[in-house]
């Protein structure tokens, strides 16, 4: 690890805060903020004509409404479309935001981030580069230095060769013992992986390297205490306030 080690909080709202607000949209960013929260992760994705814009799916039928992919669709449909109904109809009339337009609101509010590179299939380097390209771009000086994870290993090698700059985590749904080999490969300072499937023993040995260790999706105050009890630095949560109030913070 050649990157100085990095301050995450102990808490990350995920998606912005998914339980109270439609996930990956600005609202839900700005929920997260309201609930406490110092640090959001969002999933970042490109449209068809390469726009990088916050989506998990890789179709935007759940979330946006319209069966398409959105590697298939030019920004300017996705931009169009209503990311918030599917979730409460006083949600209607919500965007699906741009990256771009995402960075901005994390300026206003002051947040920090974990930026999931979510690429759609075949486009792992491509998704990457636009991600570091539009932070480099517009990242605000007064934010805290943005950590980036993927669960595509190539997403983080390209970050890795186009802005190392960029602290990484590898991310991971249930570590195997080839984690630390993929973690080295992309020079990662964090591992970010499912909090119900990591065990005392991988916490421990993964604390002893010297990494990071997040985990995901944590809405659960008592499991979320436990966890930080075996190493876990970081808890990421569709309820930040809950887990904020749990870890005492
Ligand atoms: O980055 C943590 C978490 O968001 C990973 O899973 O599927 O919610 O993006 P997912
Ligand atoms: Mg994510």
């Amino acid at each position: 690890m050649s990157l100085p080690p990095l301050e995450l909080p102990r808490v990350i709202g995920h998606r912005g805060a998914a339980t109270y607000a439609p996930e990956n949209t600005l609202a839900s960013l700005r929920e997260a903020r309201a609930r406490g929260a110092t640090w959001v992760e969002f999933d970042v994705k490109l449209s068809g004509d390469g726009v990088p814009l916050l989506m998990h799916d890789d179709s935007l039928k759940r979330t946006a409404g319209l069966d398409r992919l959105a590697s298939d669709t030019p920004w300017g449909e996705i931009g169009g479309l209503d990311a918030g109904a599917w979730k409460a109809p006083r949600f209607a009339g919500l965007r699906v935001p741009s990256f771009a337009e995402a960075i901005a609101c994390l300026g206003e509010e002051g947040l920090g981030a974990n930026v999931e590179i979510k690429p759609s299939p075949g486009r792992e380097a491509e998704t990457a580069r636009a991600t570091v390209d539009m932070l480099r771009a517009r990242w605000p000086a007064h934010l805290p230095t943005p950590l980036l994870s993927s669960f595509q290993d190539a997403s983080l090698a390209a970050a890795l060769a186009a802005a190392p700059e960029y602290p990484r985590a590898i991310l991971i749904e249930e570590l195997k013992d080839d984690w630390r080999a993929r973690a080295e490969a992309v020079d990662a300072v964090g591992v970010n992986t499912n909090g119900k499937k990591l065990s005392r023993a991988r916490a421990g040995e993964i604390k002893a390297a010297g990494y990071l260790l997040s985990v995901y999706t944590i809405n659960d105050a008592s499991l979320a205490r436990d966890l930080m009890t075996i190493g876990v630095d970081c808890v990421i949560t569709d309820t930040p306030d809950v887990i904020l109030a749990a870890l005492g913070t």
